[in-house]
């Protein structure tokens, strides 16, 4: 009987002294992010049985492309089509848990022991928490309110050579956005086309030339060495006169769009495609909101290992970190690279409190034997006496 109760106490004392260190949340990590960041992440924590719940407001950064490039195995796979077996292979796993829904605040909170935790409210006003936080939100491509633009945007007129460069090779290429991004372009097209047009919509000028110099002292010359043409005039739209969706050759990989660009003084150019220089931006406040620290627009990860972000707990994947890599598999690398980390602090955390435990637990045994051995003896001693009664 003393026995029993021994052990009952022990094992009751283990219990409350392991959950003392670890902060009791309804998930180990919350995901923020449904794009190929965020699933890497997710199904690198579900595959070691981390609770995990992975965030998604559906709102992707490539999703006006064809198809995406460059992501070996998945060379042409549309990006929908590759989320949605990612999604699949990852349903597999009873740990995770993906939520379509959007974050709207994130708070770090403390519990009693003043161990922090988090706690994420969707737009409906439910609030989950987590031991950890992965954002994965990428950014967003701030694309001039021109005519016929937007529309066109990754379909046809696109911003990275790698991603949709091979599929309009040899045709007439524009270069859009800055005078002083023009020559990068070139250098990174050169391959591709040979029939190149920079439409500097009026930055051709002196200040804009003076910074280009800065970092390319004979632009001039590059630009004639490859036969680029700056065109400086102020553009109105842009008219789509040919659509690549129902102009391909699926057998060469060749897609065939048309565009006008039409300029202020009635002129109009007319080119197949373009490559784009705009700026990005977060898409997400959440980091600004969580205090990360920025370099530039990009959530700071280069001073922390393993994606880690200023705040401790926070860490941050894909497009939107400052890794300068703005890819499906830089996604896919850092969102993996991210997910062993967390797992591993995490782990590191479970250890601490188990030391302590098994410390506690060693303290609990003694006084629990020294009881328990007491009570053995008086109750010898009561039957002693009686006996001698
Ligand atoms: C037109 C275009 C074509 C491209 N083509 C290619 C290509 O061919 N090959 C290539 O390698 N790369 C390509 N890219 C780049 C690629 O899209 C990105 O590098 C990649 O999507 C980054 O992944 P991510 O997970 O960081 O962000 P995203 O894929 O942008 O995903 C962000 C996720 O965060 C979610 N989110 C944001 N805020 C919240 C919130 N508050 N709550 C819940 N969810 C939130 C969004 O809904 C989304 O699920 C292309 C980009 C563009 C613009
Ligand atoms: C706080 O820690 C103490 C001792 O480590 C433990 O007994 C207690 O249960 C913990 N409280 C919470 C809320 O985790
Ligand atoms: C938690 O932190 C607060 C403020 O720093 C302090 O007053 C309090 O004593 C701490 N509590 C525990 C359990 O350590
Ligand atoms: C909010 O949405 C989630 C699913 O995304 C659902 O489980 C929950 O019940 C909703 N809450 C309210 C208050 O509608
Ligand atoms: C051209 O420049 C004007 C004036 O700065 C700007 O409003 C417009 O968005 C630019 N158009 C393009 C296509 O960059
Ligand atoms: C380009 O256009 C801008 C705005 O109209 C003008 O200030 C600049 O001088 C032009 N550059 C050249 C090289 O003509
Ligand atoms: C080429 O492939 C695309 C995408 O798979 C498809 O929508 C289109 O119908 C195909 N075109 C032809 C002519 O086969």
């Amino acid at each position: 009987m003393a026995r029993k109760s021994l052990l009952y106490t022990l094992f009751t004392t283990l219990t409350l002294a392991l959950s003392s260190s670890i902060p009791q949340t309804d998930y180990d990590v919350i995901v923020v992010g449904g794009g190929p960041s965020g699933l890497s992440a997710l199904s690198s924590l579900a595959r070691v049985r981390r609770r995990t719940a992975m965030f998604d407001s559906g709102e992707y950064r490539n999703a006006p492309t064809r198809e995406m490039h460059d992501v070996i195995g998945n060379d042409g796979t549309p990006p929908a089509q590759f989320r949605a077996l990612a999604r699949t292979q990852i349903s597999k796993y009873d740990t995770a848990t993906i939520i379509d829904n959007k974050i709207s605040s994130i708070s770090p909170l403390t519990d009693p022991n003043n161990t922090t935790y988090f706690q994420a409210t969707t737009t409906n006003g439910t609030t989950y928490t987590s031991r950890k936080i992965i954002l994965g939100t990428g950014l967003i491509d701030l694309i001039p309110d021109v005519p016929g633009l937007r529309e066109a945007w990754g379909q046809g007129i696109w911003w990275c050579p790698w991603c949709d460069g091979w599929e309009h090779r040899d045709e007439p290429l524009g270069i859009l956005g800055s005078l002083p991004d023009v020559v990068g372009s070139v250098l990174e097209t050169h391959t591709l086309y040979s029939d190149i047009i920079a439409f500097t919509n009026g930055t051709a000028t002196p200040a804009n030339q003076l910074s280009l110099a800065s970092k390319y002292p004979n632009w001039e010359k590059q630009l004639a060495a490859w036969d680029v043409r700056v065109d400086n005039r102020s553009i109105v739209a842009i008219d789509r006169l040919q659509n690549g969706n129902d102009h391909r050759d699926n057998v060469t990989d060749q897609q065939f769009d048309v565009f006008r660009v039409r300029f202020e003084d009635g002129d109009s150019v007319v080119r197949n495609t373009f490559i784009t220089n705009y700026p990005t931006a977060q898409r997400s406040t959440l980091p600004e909101e969580l205090g990360t620290a920025m370099l530039e627009e990009k959530v700071d990860t280069t001073d922390y290992s393993g994606m880690r972000t200023s705040v401790p707990g926070v860490f941050a994947i894909g497009d939107c970190n400052s890794d300068g890599s703005t890819n499906v598999p830089h996604a896919m690398f850092s969102g993996k690279r991210a997910g062993v980390f967390v797992h591993v602090e995490m782990s590191r955390e479970e250890s601490n409190a188990a030391i302590s435990k098994r410390d506690f637990s060693r303290r609990a045994l003694e006084r629990q034997t020294e009881r328990a051995v007491g009570d053995e003896m008086e109750m010898l001693w009561k039957r002693v006496l009686e006996m001698r009664k």
